[in-house]
């Protein structure tokens, strides 16, 4: 008998990882289907990005400028940014996986809040680091139970705002809070992934703190409001400090010739961004009161999407709304790994594409009438 051969073994800590799991995106069939469950915007990208990025097919055999400088310097003439400030990355799940790179190891812990993006728990788990969960206030993270888990171990905090799966921020006060009750050396990672959906007077992003302070960074991306995520683009705005930190350990070309195009492209066209955010604001507003009227719980979300929460069985449920729904050929996203088994999440569509499913929903739930009334 042939002794079996063992091969390599990854890290400690790496196979205890739960694999991401993307949210559908096609079901079985040629009929199209009404994809809602990654949080992409209705629009697409701006033309004037299609045409950039078409237009960079003229050079695919050349390396990109591993620096993105291009790309930095449209980011920092938008925002009024020092571009050496800004690193980016193959979207923002990299800058993420960067930043946990740099500053996490084995032995340290990382806190992200209870319902918190998943992609930080991979990143901290990758580098043979300890999540620590901090429990939420009504799905909102909780500066106080945050800084409660802080230890003589922690390096890093993540916190998404808004978050998703929930679509809940903290107000700009509450994020200083944190910032001032961490110690010096804990960095705090503010992700903005959907900042520009937000419009509320005590929300900021995270570009005054990071001005400000030497231990926080803000992460963005194109993935959302730009209409980006398949050209995989984002950036942090970062301190001195840890801009030179990524820089050495990021891939020397780690963005893309035609992403660097299509973003710079991209940021010259606010219009378009104007156009989704006022979008989003309408259909955000309609979507939640009527399937609120349905009788589903909809958290209060200040992002191009809504947790929308079902009964526990009773033939009502979440799975069974989700398989409903893939009957009608719309796909929204489950959310069960977040915890949230009793919830699926709905990305703000086309007007078509909500009164779509707002017309399922309102069949599956057993109500009568119509979006189009
Ligand atoms: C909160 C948050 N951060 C970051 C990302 C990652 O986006 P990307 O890697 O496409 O930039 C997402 C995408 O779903 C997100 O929801």
């Amino acid at each position: 008998m042939v002794a079996a051969k063992r091969g390599p073994s990854p890290r400690p800590g790496v196979l205890d990882i739960a694999p991401y799991v993307p949210g559908t995106s096609a079901l079985p069939g040629a009929h199209p289907v009404i994809k809602l469950s990654s949080n992409e915007t209705p629009f697409g990208p701006s033309p004037r990005a299609v045409e950039a990025y078409l237009a960079a097919a003229g050079s695919l055999s050349r390396y990109p400028d591993g620096s993105a400088r291009a790309l930095r310097e449209a980011i920092g003439k938008l925002y009024g940014l020092d571009p050496d400030h800004i690193v980016c990355g193959a979207g923002s799940d990299e800058v993420l996986n960067l930043l946990a790179g740099a500053y996490l190891g084995p032995g340290d812990e990382a806190i992200h809040s209870e319902h918190g993006f998943l992609v930080y728990k991979i990143a901290i788990m990758a580098r043979g680091a300890t999540p620590v969960v901090a429990p939420e206030t009504d799905l909102t993270a909780n500066v106080d139970a945050i800084l409660a888990r802080v230890t003589p171990k922690t390096r890093v905090v993540f916190i998404a705002n808004p978050n998703n799966p929930t679509g809940t921020y903290i107000p700009f006060d509450e994020v200083k809070r944190l910032r001032a009750g961490l110690p010096d050396d804990v960095l705090l990672v503010l992700d903005a992934a959907y900042a520009e959906y937000v419009r509320a007077n005590d929300y900021e992003a995270g570009i005054e703190l990071v001005a400000t302070t030497h231990n926080t960074v803000m992460t963005r991306t194109f993935s959302k409001i730009y209409g980006l995520a398949h050209l995989r683009l984002g950036w942090a705005y970062c301190p001195t400090d840890v801009a030179a930190a990524l820089n050495r350990i990021r891939g020397p070309f780690n963005v893309s010739g035609p992403a660097i195009a299509a973003g710079v492209a991209s940021l010259q066209d606010q219009a378009w961004v104007q156009r989704a955010v006022e979008h989003n604001e309408v259909w955000r507003a309609r979507m939640a009161e009527a399937l609120s009227a349905l009788g589903l719980g909809v958290t209060p979300s200040a992002a191009n999407f809504l947790l929308l929460h079902f009964a526990k069985g009773n033939g009502k449920s979440a799975p069974e709304a989700d398989a409903y729904l893939h009957e009608k050929r719309i796909i929204l996203r489950r959310v069960a790994e977040y915890g949230f088994p009793d919830a699926l999440r709905m990305t703000i569509g086309t007007e078509e594409e909500n009164r779509a499913v707002l017309d399922a929903l309102t069949a599956f739930m057993g109500k009568n009438g119509s979006s189009r009334r």
